[in-house]
């Protein structure tokens, strides 16, 4: 029995949970932050408790809170359905059981959804998609982005990774993206590829271990930095491969 999903569904992490699957210690915390597909997750909400207001981007934050509401509990059923069948992709530390895991979801979308009217009026939270974000070149200092690239590796194609992670490149001068494998826990196949490709464009790519473990392989983030050199109109059209590095770890 394997993982299905016909659509990216909305399903939202914590900020205690961000915080382990990007790594993030409190000096990232005060950096200028993009979260993109953060859909229903409640880390836009904890920064702005905290008093570090970010940005979160998503398509679906064009429905209302009642709308957003009414999907999240559609998609329940079939979530929590899929998750007991597949419980043995899972590390049961973090979260006991299925029963655990989903009364902390609940928990964690319903501080999302109780922030996000009164975050969308003030800017937080940005209706747009990749691979296209309305904002200006190294708009942002880091950009986050969780269980959407590589997540959804059977649904979204190389072609659409490799656009959607330059254009996050494109805003921020750092990107994180976790996990690498995808729903059921197997490592991604467009990873190589798309490091392989970002490597031409001078960027340096990294494999890194993180605190976060639930999916029993899934506990690594892949890191994007842009050099300083590297110019932008390059991105996606270097000819020769500059000295970048993979390292398992780093
Ligand atoms: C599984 S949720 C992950 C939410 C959050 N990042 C987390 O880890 O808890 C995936 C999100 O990606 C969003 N999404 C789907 N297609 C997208 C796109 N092209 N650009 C940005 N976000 C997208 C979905 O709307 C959904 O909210």
């Amino acid at each position: 029995m394997s993982f299905h999903y016909k659509d990216i569904v909305p399903w939202g992490r914590s900020f205690d949970e961000y915080l382990d699957m990007f790594n993030l210690s409190e000096d990232d915390l005060a950096r200028d932050i993009v979260g993109v597909g953060d859909g229903p997750a409640s880390f836009n909400a904890q920064m702005h408790q905290r008093d570090t207001p970010i940005i979160s981007v998503d398509p679906i934050y064009r429905y209302s809170e009642a709308e957003l509401r009414q999907r999240i509990q559609e998609t329940y059923k079939d979530i929590i359905t899929q998750a007991f069948r597949n419980r043995d992709k899972f590390v049961w530390t973090r979260f006991s059981s299925v029963g655990e895991l989903v009364a902390f979801r609940r928990q964690t979308m319903e501080t999302f959804c109780q922030d996000f009217e009164t975050g969308r009026q003030q800017g937080r939270y940005v209706v747009a998609a990749l691979p296209n974000l309305p904002f200006p070149d190294r708009h942002f200092d880091l950009v986050l982005s969780a269980h959407l690239l590589f997540f959804y590796s059977a649904n979204l194609d190389l072609a659409f990774h490799l656009d959607a992670i330059r254009e996050l490149l494109r805003i921020g001068n750092e990107v994180r993206i976790f996990p690498i494998v995808d729903v059921n826990s197997s490592f991604s196949p467009l990873v190589l590829p798309v490091i392989r490709a970002l490597e031409k464009d001078g960027i340096t790519c990294s494999l890194e271990s993180v605190p976060y473990h639930l999916q029993k392989t899934g506990n690594q983030m892949l890191r994007l930095r842009r050099s300083a050199l590297t110019p932008l109109r390059l991105l996606g059209r270097f000819e020769t491969s500059p000295a970048a590095c993979i390292s398992s770890d780093g």
